[in-house]
């Protein structure tokens, strides 16, 4: 059984899918303080299962003891973490503590029941400004722009040494680019609490008329048209990434890093493009000062996830649009 602290997030809810489609058991544990329990109804309904729950903050050890009590864990995969890049800066004590002693938490009650594998969602934040793209596994970390990047970076240094110290621990750590997209069923995809500040759910958001128009963060970034490049990913093939991680950490030991991305970049012009393309929809946007600490261009090199993990992403740019419209009218919807 795989027991997945923040389940019901965005990421976490299609990893769920994507592991219970491939068979395996799974046990959720989320605090819903930026998800909702409708999420979990909507797995269930995707996929047919039902699976434990525990609406749990996984720094509070005794409730984590509770899980590895009750269920056969054999493996975790630890999502749950504050993400909001803004607010990690004028909350930098509140990320730190939050995210670093979740994962201090689940290591110490996974070594005392002697589980193993640990799969750790970090992020391309970790790379900073890349000196060059595409970027591999072993480009230069640390030099990261903000709180939340760091909390990722220090937590992977903290994970080195706990492999370090521990030869039968299989530690993954996957670094993410740009999720985007949501399911094709659209009943999952992501929930951003108040007004968005990624990109994809800003334009869907501005698509629907909730924002009067979209501000593109400069124009003179030295990319094919002035604007930034990102590795965009599909959530489901994100998801479908984790899968071959679990099957990677289940039959080896030490520990690996992946990039899990698509290995191409799209600027924020050609997004917009996209997907009008797809929606026959014009965003209406206008040209602001570049954001501060942001990057000009930043895309993955996959080869390694591919050689090692055999997973590649499948999905296109328009499906992550598509999918990401589909989702947008579905939750504006709800909110009617
Ligand atoms: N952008 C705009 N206008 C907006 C929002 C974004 O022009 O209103 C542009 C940004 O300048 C950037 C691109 O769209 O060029 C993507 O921006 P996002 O905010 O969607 O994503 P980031 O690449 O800035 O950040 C993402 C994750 C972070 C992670 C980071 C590093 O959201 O969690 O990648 O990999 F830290």
């Amino acid at each position: 059984m795989i027991l997945l602290t923040g389940g019901a997030g965005f990421i976490g809810s299609h990893t769920a899918v994507e592991l219970l489609n491939a068979g395996y058991n799974i046990v959720v544990a989320d605090d819903f303080s930026n998800s909702r329990w409708e999420t979990i109804d909507a797995i269930r309904h995707i996929t047919g299962v039902r699976f434990p729950v525990y609406n749990i903050n996984v720094a509070d050890k005794n409730k984590v003891e509770k899980i590895f009590e009750e269920n056969n864990i054999d493996g975790i995969i630890h999502f749950a973490g504050f993400k909001a890049v803004s607010e990690s800066v004028s909350e930098p004590i509140k990320y730190y503590r939050n995210n670093i002693d979740t994962t201090l938490t689940l290591l110490e009650v996974m070594r005392s029941h002697r589980v193993h594998c640990f799969i750790f969602s970090s992020s391309a934040a970790v790379y900073g400004t890349p000196a060059s793209v595409p970027i591999s596994e072993d480009a230069e970390v640390g030099n990261c722009a903000n709180p939340y990047g760091r909390t990722k970076f220090y937590i992977e240094q903290i994970l080195n040494d706990v492999s370090f110290s521990d030869s039968e621990m299989s530690i993954v750590l996957l670094r993410y680019f740009n999720p985007i997209g949501a399911h094709p069923s659209a009943l999952l995809g992501e929930l951003p609490q108040g007004v968005p500040s990624n990109l994809m759910p800003l334009i869907t958001q501005t698509a629907s008329g909730n924002v009067k128009y979209l501000k593109i963060f400069g124009k003179d970034y030295p990319t094919r048209d002035g604007t930034g490049v990102r590795d965009y990913i599909h959530v489901v093939d994100l998801a479908k990434g984790h899968v071959a991680a679990m099957q990677y950490a289940f039959n080896h030991k030490g520990i690996e890093v992946f990039n899990l991305g698509t290995g191409n970049g799209y600027s924020v012009l050609e997004v917009m493009a996209a997907f009008e393309r797809n929606t026959g929809i014009k965003v209406p946007y206008k040209f602001v000062p570049r954001r501060n600490g942001d990057i000009p261009e930043c895309w993955a090199c996959v080869e390694k996830a591919s050689r090692i993990l055999g997973w590649k992403a499948e999905k296109t740019i328009d499906d992550m649009c598509c999918d990401a419209w589909r989702w947008q009218k579905h939750i504006s919807f709800l909110n009617e």
